[in-house]
């Protein structure tokens, strides 16, 4: 089990393969949001991690320390503290490398990730104002959505700080990744694990961009088949919160799919070489400030933007569809801030 978490190559993304744990400093790692549906996976799964010597969960709900203690008793040598209550939140916070954000409401069926806005942009808005204040250096991952949103909130936020580092922090879109490999895996009979397809644009509906042209083994879909497996990769989130039947959304794929991009970001932060994930981060590549593409992590984050490389005219027309959609989403975002 240990297995699945340990940030081996099965974890990777592209060319990820020199994983030594040998190197291992003093590393904070703080939850916010951590007694909820994908925070408790999420602290689960980091609790194995070896390059983690602190876990700090926060959440507003009283009962975090007992979701702490819990996981404490997992014998892994990661310390757990349990934090809750606004009063709490800089403490969780503070001498943080690494922030994983998943806290806020979930989907119901019918819902748009865009109708989420109201009830999350606050709650990212104010994590985001402790962060600057005593966690500024952090590596933050933002998975609250509309994460399309979320994440301009987040960097205006640390602007107006006069703390904003975009290599810093990244909106979580690992889950369409995992996605993408688990459905054309399946679809192809090959081992998932062994599937690499990289994503793009952002993290809703038609903003969410497979390059399965450049998936990795090369695979060959007819027009119809390439249509239906991209429609599924887009709305891979709707078919879970229709199942679930209204009670909340992906929440154990998405634990799993955090932990795999904290301990990317733990793995460059250790010094580790070729450690590339795909993430929603401020740049001009597609012309819409913020937009989803392959990423070199380092020990400061973003070391090399990999950019989108080449497209077929099937994934150009999804990209023409999604830079409209990202661009309403990013101005609500910085709306909302000034
Ligand atoms: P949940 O409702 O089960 O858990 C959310 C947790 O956040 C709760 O424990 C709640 O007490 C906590 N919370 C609320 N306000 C808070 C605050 N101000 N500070 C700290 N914690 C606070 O929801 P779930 O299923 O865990 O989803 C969390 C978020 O992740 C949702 O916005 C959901 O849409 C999003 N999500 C993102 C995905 C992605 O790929 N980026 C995939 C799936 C969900």
């Amino acid at each position: 089990f240990s297995r699945i978490v340990r940030p081996t190559s099965t974890l990777a993304c592209q060319g990820a393969r020199n994983f030594s744990s040998s190197k291992q400093n003093n590393t904070k790692v703080t939850v916010v949001g951590a007694a909820g549906g994908i925070g408790q996976p999420l602290s689960m799964l980091l609790k194995q991690s070896d390059l983690i010597t602190e876990l700090s969960l926060y959440d507003i709900v009283k009962h975090t320390p007992g979701v702490a203690a819990d996981i404490s008793h997992m014998n892994f040598p990661a310390k757990v503290k349990g934090f809750t209550g606004a009063e709490q939140l800089r403490d969780s916070l503070k001498g943080s490398q690494v922030v994983i954000i998943p806290a806020g409401l979930p989907r119901k069926p019918g819902m748009s990730r865009d109708d989420l806005f109201s009830a999350n942009a606050s709650i990212v808005r104010d994590v985001a104002a402790a962060v600057a204040d005593v966690a500024p250096k952090a590596l933050v991952g933002i998975i609250t959505n509309p994460v399309n949103s979320c994440v301009p909130i987040f960097c205006e936020v640390m602007k107006k700080a006069g703390k904003l580092d975009p290599n810093r922090i990244f909106g979580v879109s690992t889950l369409d990744l995992v996605r993408a490999s688990a459905f054309i895996g399946e679809a192809k009979g090959l081992n998932p694990k062994d599937v690499n397809c990289p994503v793009i644009g952002g993290h809703s509906g038609v903003s969410i961009v497979p390059l399965i042209s450049q998936c990795k083994p090369a695979v060959q879909f007819s027009k119809d088949e390439l249509t239906k497996m991209t429609v599924r990769i887009q709305d891979a989130g709707t078919e879970v919160v229709k199942a679930k039947a209204g009670a909340g959304s992906a929440t154990l794929s998405m634990g799993f799919a955090g932990a795999r991009f904290a301990i990317s970001l733990l793995r460059a932060l250790n010094g580790e070489s070729n450690v590339i994930e795909c993430a929603y981060v401020l740049n001009d590549v597609a012309g819409t400030k913020y937009f989803a593409t392959p990423l070199l992590l380092g020990k400061n984050g973003i070391e090399k933007n990999l950019g989108i490389g080449k497209l077929s005219d099937f994934e150009q027309e999804l990209v023409n569809k999604a830079i409209p959609e990202l661009k309403d989403n990013v101005a609500k975002g910085e709306q909302f801030v000034k």
